[in-house]
């Protein structure tokens, strides 16, 4: 793969490169802060900055395309990357100047207008149909109209990916364009990679994977790949309880995908010991901050409540193993850590896992982003990915469209 030391190399002093960010961030609900939407957790941004720093150093001219939310192929307000824009401009100290359309009149003359050295942002990529379409051919257009914005490959264009939390989706500003420019791997995107090599190549052992969030639908493939490669796999979180189903406990309200106990049922089979589950949850009566809570053994769980965090003797137990551990893969909440009452399974893990002495890995924008918000000190961990579905899929053994096309040349 060519990297952005190739370009810069090659120099990029007034050529116009676009730069495909992962600036998807959570973003306060309408009615807070007075209405106005900001972000509540920059990480992403702040990944994304030394490619586009190094880049305006070197006089590049910087049109940046991300996404935000799944909005369906034209614009909806709430999903604008206006106030991403604002948080942009604050973190690299110079102005960012922003786009009102993907590929349209705002964006061709901001794009036009740029000088050595300043960046523009897109909006969202998403408010354009063509970026998500199935097919190659609805995708074209698109693809074809981004990679214009930087004049093309006759007047020096470029193509940077470094939206390492995109390389899953065969999106246009993802792949497509990829193959209408000279393009360039980030360093954020190398430097995932890299971390995720050694977690399937030659892991030190004791290797422990913890695995939470609240679909186990999408997460069974990555359980499938992993379990002859890990020595224990804790399952917390939402997920969890569609396998405390399979051996027969009763849950309550709790989530539950019926249709997959029989596959968790499976996979427990095949697991022998390798699969961890809670002993212990913390049940309520509903999913509010102020409801009425308690913990309940997981062979406990009355019909009439539901379990929303892991309790305090799974922490014990899933912690007891990761202290032995000498590499940790951690994906997804225990519980409903942004409700005050089910934080501290999350928590509690979070911490357990700096405490393990190899390398550390946690994967995932909403992993990281409960990291940040339980104020934990990020350092304390080896890694913290920025792309969920991304490392996932890459550690399930599945090629990513956004890295192969950067490994076309
Ligand atoms: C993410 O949030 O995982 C990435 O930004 C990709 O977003 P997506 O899952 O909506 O494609
Ligand atoms: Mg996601």
């Amino acid at each position: 793969m060519r990297t952005l030391d190739d370009l810069i190399k090659v120099g990029v002093k007034g050529r116009r490169v676009l730069v495909r960010s992962d600036l998807n961030v959570p973003l306060s609900k309408a009615g807070e802060a007075g209405g106005k939407l900001t972000v509540t957790d920059d990480g992403r941004i702040r990944a994304s900055l030394p490619v586009l720093v190094r880049l305006l150093e070197h006089g590049a001219r910087v049109i940046v395309a991300a996404h935000l939310g799944r909005p369906k192929g034209e614009p909806e307000p709430q999903h604008s990357l206006r106030p991403v824009a604002d948080r942009l401009a604050q973190l690299l100290g110079r102005p960012v100047e922003f786009a009102l359309d993907t590929v349209g009149e705002s964006a061709r003359l901001l794009a036009d207008g740029l000088g050595d050295g300043e960046l523009l942002l897109l909006e969202n990529v998403r408010f354009n149909a063509g970026e998500t379409a199935k097919d190659e051919a609805g995708r074209a257009g698109f693809a074809k109209a981004l990679a214009l914005l930087t004049g093309g490959e006759e007047d020096g264009g470029a193509y940077v990916d470094d939206a390492f939390g995109a390389v899953h989706r065969a999106h246009a500003s993802v792949y497509d364009v990829a193959k209408l420019l000279p393009h360039y791997c980030g360093g954020l995107v190398r430097d995932e990679l890299s971390v995720l090599k050694r977690l399937t190549e030659s892991p030190d052992r004791p290797y422990v994977v913890v695995l939470g969030g609240s679909k186990v639908s999408d997460k069974l493939a990555v359980i499938d790949a992993l379990l002859p490669k890990v020595d224990r796999l804790l399952v917390g979180g939402g997920m969890c309880y569609t396998f405390l189903a399979a051996l027969g406990h009763e849950v309550g309200g709790s989530l539950l995908e019926p249709d997959q106990i029989q596959t968790c049922g499976r996979l427990l089979d095949q697991a022998g010991d390798k699969i961890v589950l809670p002993t212990d949850v913390v049940i309520a009566d509903r999913f509010a901050a102020d409801a009425v809570t308690e913990i309940a053994k997981i062979d406990e769980i009355p019909s009439d409540r539901m379990g929303l965090d892991i309790g305090p003797d799974s922490v014990r137990l899933f912690a007891e193993a990761l202290a032995e551990a000498s590499t940790v893969f951690w994906n997804g909440p225990m519980g409903v850590f942004e409700l005050a009452p089910f934080a501290a399974g999350t928590k509690g893990i979070a911490e357990a896992v700096t405490t393990a002495k190899g390398l550390t890995v946690v994967g995932g924008g909403d992993s990281a982003a409960a990291v940040r918000a339980l104020g934990i000190d990020e350092n304390r961990f080896g890694h913290i990915s920025t792309g969920g579905g991304a490392s996932l899929e890459y550690l399930e053994g599945k090629t990513l469209p956004g890295v192969a096309v950067l490994e076309e040349i």
